[in-house]
């Protein structure tokens, strides 16, 4: 028998092309009033043109009533604050992979909102135990009851860019994580419309954990001069059909990104074959970062 989520309100953290993915999806196949909130205005208003132009197409194409549509959009709304947040029911955090950041934003999810809120996290590679290990509240050990409370609702959920076209949800428990909480979670993201798989909390978790290596393998052949850049990509879009070959996909998820899953894939194992290639390091050192900078291994110019 599925589990009821419960979510009633959803606040997401973070209006880049993931956490705006995510808002898109709540909205508009869960059906979850959303607020979203970024620092950044010039994301939110990127991201808000992002979904009008998705719900826009889908009208058009028939997929959607312009009506289904319209409320889709209403669900969604910008908040200027995390206080503005204190009564939603779960929170996705979005935000760049980085672990002091998640660290001191998920202390204040815990200080904010609600007691009962899941806190979850759709970083790509770190550590969801850390991150849990965050909200304990200050003067309590992790042992206490209100110590377990607080990390107990802490858990991963890995979507994968775009959010509204890939199918699926990674789920990551903590080992503080609680049933209750992953079970919940599980059920969020099948009525975003996910198919979802589970995985323990270690470096990458699986999917980064196989797909890093073989984009920092193709990066290296590119390096040294094995193959061309069209070659490298034509090679799995057409030997073995993948939609993009590892070059065009490491630009379209961000080299920077690729390069802070290596790192954190590479300090977390401390195994040889995760280790960034020189040639990803100095193409993030000189801000050629894909497809959202305009150059990586292509260049771009919409
Ligand atoms: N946002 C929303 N929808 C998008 C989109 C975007 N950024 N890009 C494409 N789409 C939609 C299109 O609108 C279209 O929808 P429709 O069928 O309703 O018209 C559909 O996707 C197909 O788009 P196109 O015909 O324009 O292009 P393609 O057929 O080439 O597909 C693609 C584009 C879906 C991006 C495809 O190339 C693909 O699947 N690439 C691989 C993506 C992938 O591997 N993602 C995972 C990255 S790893 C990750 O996210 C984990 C992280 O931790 C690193």
């Amino acid at each position: 028998m599925s589990v009821a989520h419960g979510i009633k309100l959803l606040g997401v953290l973070g209006a880049g092309q993931m956490g705006t993915g995510i808002a898109f999806v709540s909205a508009l196949r869960a059906k979850v009033p959303v607020l979203i909130h970024d620092r950044s205005q010039e994301q939110i208003t990127k991201g808000l043109a992002l979904m009008d132009k998705l719900l826009a197409k889908d009208v058009s194409k028939g997929k959607l009533q312009a009506a289904e549509a319209q409320e889709a959009r209403d669900r969604v709304r910008i908040v200027d604050s995390l206080d503005a947040m204190r009564d939603v029911d779960m929170i996705i955090e979005a935000v760049t992979e980085n672990m002091d950041l998640k660290r001191t934003l998920f202390k204040s999810f815990a200080e904010t909102l609600r007691p009962d809120a899941i806190l979850a996290t759709n970083t790509s590679s770190i550590s969801i135990t850390k991150i849990a290990a965050a909200v304990i509240p200050s003067g309590k050990t992790a042992a206490s009851k209100e110590g377990k409370e607080a990390a107990g609702r802490v858990v991963g959920l890995h979507f994968f860019n775009p959010v509204p076209v890939m199918k699926l949800v990674e789920l990551i428990s903590a080992i503080q994580t609680t049933p209750d909480t992953l079970d919940r979670a599980r059920a969020f993201a099948e009525a975003c419309g996910k198919e979802v798989t589970t995985s323990q909390d270690v470096p990458g978790f699986v999917s980064n954990a196989l797909l890093m290596p073989f984009i920092n393998e193709a990066i290296m052949c590119l390096e040294k001069g094995t193959a061309t850049r069209d070659d490298i990509d034509k090679t799995f879009r057409l030997g073995m059909n993948h939609p993009m070959g590892p070059l065009q996909l490491a630009d379209f998820i961000g080299l920077d990104t690729c390069l802070s899953i290596q790192q954190t894939l590479y300090t977390g194992t401390s195994d040889s074959k995760y280790r960034p290639s020189v040639l990803l390091e100095r193409m993030v050192d000189a801000q050629w970062l894909g497809r959202k900078s305009g150059k990586g291994f292509y260049e771009y110019d919409d």
